[in-house]
């Protein structure tokens, strides 16, 4: 499958590294591509530079936010969540239309320090926030609850018996992305939380999720939800 990622950090590249492993066509998206490709020092988070990364794997392609929707059947967000609405708006919105379009970023804040706070919070959220800027994507909300290297080594964490969650309106891209999450990355537990409203829950995690990796001292940890006289979805 043909597929385009937004962003060029840890998540993209992360995810890009695994769908490439599993033989897809990958396209990252960034702001400009000759800018990104001449970054010569770490980012904020300590990742090497881009180039340095797309030196170790050729086979993932880089274009601008808008070439790489364009070429995706499918299209992964992986931008700076207080920016990702300004990431979006140069896509274009006719190369997401009709897309599914997979929304893994979170409305952090970091203007104030550590620990950041939401942009978006409650009564509302990031994804209905791009699920109104592009009203004929199928926005699904996924995968932001994990560190990305759990996102794509599920079973490294207790053999995988843990949750990730799927939001949105479109019953049909909520059942292809759970499928790829459990084909492609190794995913065992998905649950359906409902539709796009529902992605306010997953995005107010983070705070507890950040000060979990405050205590448990590591991000190799996710959530599992037990439920009493159920199987386990
Ligand atoms: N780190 C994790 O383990 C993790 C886990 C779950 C979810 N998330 C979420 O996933 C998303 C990606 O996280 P990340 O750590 O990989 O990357 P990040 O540093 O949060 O974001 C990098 C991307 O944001 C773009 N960007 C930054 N400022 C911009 C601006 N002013 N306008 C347009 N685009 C801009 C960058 O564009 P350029 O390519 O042009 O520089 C780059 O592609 C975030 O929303 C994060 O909260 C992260």
């Amino acid at each position: 499958m043909k597929i385009g990622i937004l962003g060029t950090g840890i998540v993209a590249r992360t995810l890009a590294a695994k769908l490439a492993e599993r033989e897809q066509d990958v396209m990252l998206g960034t702001r400009n591509v000759a800018r990104t490709m001449e970054r010569r020092a770490d980012d904020v988070y300590g990742n090497p530079p881009f180039r340095v990364w797309r030196g170790q794997h050729p086979d993932v392609e880089l274009g601008t936010f808008a070439e790489s929707a364009e070429h995706g059947e499918l299209v992964g967000h992986a931008t700076a969540g207080a920016v990702s609405l300004e990431a979006l708006n140069l896509v274009g919105e006719e190369h997401l239309d009709g897309k599914v379009l997979v929304d893994v970023s979170n409305p952090l804040d970091f203007s104030r320090g550590f620990p950041p706070s939401l942009t978006v919070c409650n009564t509302d959220s990031l994804a209905e926030q791009i699920q109104r800027a592009f009203p004929r994507a199928r926005v699904v909300k996924t995968l932001n609850t994990t560190n990305a290297y759990v996102m794509v080594n599920p079973r490294e964490v207790a053999d995988g018996d843990h949750h990730v969650f799927v939001s949105g309106n479109d019953a049909e891209a909520k059942a292809q992305v759970t499928d790829l999450l459990k084909d492609w990355l190794g995913w065992k537990h998905v649950i359906d939380l409902g539709d796009i409203t529902t992605a306010r829950g997953v995005e107010m995690l983070l705070p507890l999720w950040i000060q979990l990796r405050g205590a448990i001292q590591s991000p190799m940890f996710n959530f599992k939800v037990v439920a009493a006289g159920r199987p386990q979805p």
